[in-house]
């Protein structure tokens, strides 16, 4: 507590205590949030499913990028929103198919999809606003989604998420 007592003002203060109680506990947190493969766990059209997803997205987010780079505002938008609608997941999962993915995964999981969907969402919307830098700001949101949801749920497929 001594460094926080050195700084002058009373909002540095509040500032630099805030910082040391968050670092002391993202640690604790961190390690809280334990790794958990979804796949192993689902049917195997349910796999065939999210990995066709997977891959679909990941096409979408390169094409994104190139968009971006062209300043294609157009084009950024069409893409974000075609990821925000979920292409194959939603259209080819009968309700069957759904009860089964929702009693395989975690609430989180859906929670974590629901949020990145919803990131795509915000980034067509700057693109249709033709915000370049929010545009960028989105798209950086919506990576880091991606990694963040493999390095809980998909460390058997990316391994190195793990260490
Ligand atoms: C809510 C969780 C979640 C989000 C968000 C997510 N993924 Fe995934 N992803 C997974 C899971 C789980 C797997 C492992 C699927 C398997 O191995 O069956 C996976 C696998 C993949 C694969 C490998 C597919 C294959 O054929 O083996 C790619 C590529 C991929 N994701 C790309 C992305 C990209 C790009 C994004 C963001 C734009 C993203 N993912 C966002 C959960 C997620």
């Amino acid at each position: 507590m001594t460094k926080c007592t050195r700084k002058r003002t009373f909002r540095h203060i509040i500032l630099a205590c805030l910082a040391v109680v968050a670092g002391s506990l993202t640690g604790p947190l961190a390690e809280a949030q334990e790794t958990q493969p979804v796949s192993p766990n689902l049917t195997p059209k349910l796999q065939d499913l999210l990995r066709t997803e997977m891959r679909a997205v990941e096409d979408a987010s390169r094409e994104i990028l190139s968009a971006l780079i062209a300043g294609n505002d157009a084009r950024v938008a069409e893409l974000a929103q075609n990821i925000h609608d979920s292409f194959i997941l939603k259209q080819e999962m009968t309700p069957q198919d759904k009860q089964a993915l929702m009693a395989a995964v975690p609430d989180d999981f859906v929670a974590q999809d629901r949020a990145f969907h919803n990131l795509a969402a915000g980034l067509a919307k700057a693109a249709r606003d033709g915000d370049s830098d929010l545009q960028l700001a989105e798209f950086g949101r919506m990576i880091e989604a991606c990694t963040a949801c493999h390095a809980r749920y998909a460390t058997d497929r990316f391994p190195m998420l793990a260490e």
